[in-house]
């Protein structure tokens, strides 16, 4: 079951912004985040704005054949209240949900419409995420056609019984052939997610996923700790006992184990839990909203972000179709960041990156923090900037309130 939206301030029907956020456009560069609210089932911890076509049924409006139109009305909307100030756009991200669900062509004519609204920069990543099992050889051969740079599939784990409760339909070695087949249809960047801390999971198992996900030979790594969300079938599952919840520690010592693994074989990490081979392979889309970048986020319950100001979309695909045929912005609700919550969110963002915090960005009490910090070994200050050591990764959120201001 999809999570509620959060709670926020009425926007305009209209979608406009404010000026001052507007003023913004010229000197921060622009990405576009697509959302692709449909999956063939739905795995058991998810809980992302997704929908089976069970679970659709025959809403009017809420068809995949249909939904790369809704996409481009709301692209229209966004050039209209963006006006001329905005700059090409420098990434664009396709998430899900599973993108690859859409018939074939259907994200090429989004990429189009993209680039016929804003332009697309010359060196402009375009990315989409896929379940390893919705895409082909062929399927893949169309995307790079399309424009698409950069893949990212979901490969999770490499081990049965992981893959077993975590309701994956894929088979072990489906992400590594995925991953040759993207590369053969010309995808220059490839990605992998890997999840740890499921139930059931060894260290030894997971040793086995990080060793899978290294040998397919993605540029690209992200390996998030497992988080039970309500209202999951895998959170009703540990409500009841019949599977344990994430351990701490356990968690702790997965996370420096994949550390440890991908040092080893040549990626680094760029944040948290993000690794790649190169600078030139780091998502440049996901380093923007960790930079505090400008956004539209198109698609149901997709968020935005224009100077400081912030918007949801309702999260309903029929209820987003028929809110965009009306002539209507989707967005659901938002909030302006007051200058101290733009200021936490800003550190709490770019504390989670190798490349860390400049030490300006901070208030004199902030940094009169960080000598503590430093002596509990968890973060270094090179330069004028301030970054969380591999023990203060373990810890970045709590890192993070011990460095602000109340
Ligand atoms: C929304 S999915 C999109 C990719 C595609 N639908 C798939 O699952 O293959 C993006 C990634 O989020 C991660 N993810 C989703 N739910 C998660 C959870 N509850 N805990 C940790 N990671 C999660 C998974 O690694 C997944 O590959
Ligand atoms: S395929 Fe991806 S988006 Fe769909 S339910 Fe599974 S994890 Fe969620």
């Amino acid at each position: 079951m999809p999570s509620a939206l959060p709670a926020g301030d009425p926007v305009p029907d209209d979608g406009s912004l404010p000026e001052s956020a507007l003023a913004t456009l010229a000197r921060q560069s622009f990405s576009i985040y697509l959302h692709v609210p449909f999956c063939t089932t739905r795995c058991g911890y998810c809980d992302f704005n997704t929908y089976t076509a069970a679970e659709l049924g025959n809403h009017p409006g809420a068809s995949r054949a249909g939904y790369i139109d809704s996409a481009i009305a709301e692209l229209d909307l966004a050039a209209r209240v963006l006006g001329p100030g905005v700059p090409e756009v420098s990434t664009v991200f396709v998430g899900g949900g599973t993108p690859t669900l859409l018939p074939p062509g259907e994200l090429g004519r989004f990429v189009r419409a993209v680039e016929a609204r804003f332009g697309l920069a010359v060196d402009a990543e375009i990315t989409t995420e896929s379940n390893p099992e919705s895409v082909d050889a062929p399927g893949l051969v169309q995307l790079a056609a399309d424009g698409f740079n950069r893949i990212s599939f979901g490969m999770q784990s490499a081990v049965p019984h992981v893959l077993a409760v975590l309701d994956r339909v894929h088979s072990t070695g489906r992400p590594a052939q995925a991953v040759r087949e993207a590369k053969e249809a010309g995808f220059p960047h490839t990605s992998l997610d890997l999840i740890y801390g499921t139930p059931g999971e060894s260290l030894e198992d997971w040793h086995t996923s990080l060793d899978a996900a290294v040998a397919a030979e993605p540029d690209h790594l992200s390996a998030y700790s497992l988080i039970v969300e309500d209202g999951t079938r895998l959170a009703t599952k540990i409500r009841r006992g019949e599977l344990p919840a994430p351990d701490d520690d356990d968690l702790a010592e997965k996370y420096l184990l994949a550390d440890e693994q991908l040092s080893r074989a040549g990626f680094g990490w760029y944040e948290v839990s993000n690794w790649a081979r190169s600078i030139d392979a780091r998502c440049r889309h996901n380093l923007a909203y960790w930079r505090s970048g400008n956004w539209w986020g198109v698609g149901p319950g997709a968020h935005s972000h224009v100077g400081g100001t912030r918007w949801w979309n309702v999260k309903h695909p029929a209820n987003y179709a028929a809110r965009l045929a009306a002539g209507l912005s989707p967005a659901h609700s938002g909030e302006r960041l007051s200058a101290r919550e733009d200021h936490t969110e800003r550190v709490l963002l770019q504390l989670r990156l190798a490349e860390g915090l400049g030490l300006s960005q901070l208030s004199v009490t902030e940094q009169a923090r960080i000598p503590a910090l430093v002596v509990r070994g968890l973060v270094s200050c090179v330069g004028d900037r301030v970054s969380l050591t591999l023990e203060g990764r373990l810890l970045a959120d709590a890192v993070t309130r011990d460095l602000l201001d109340a």
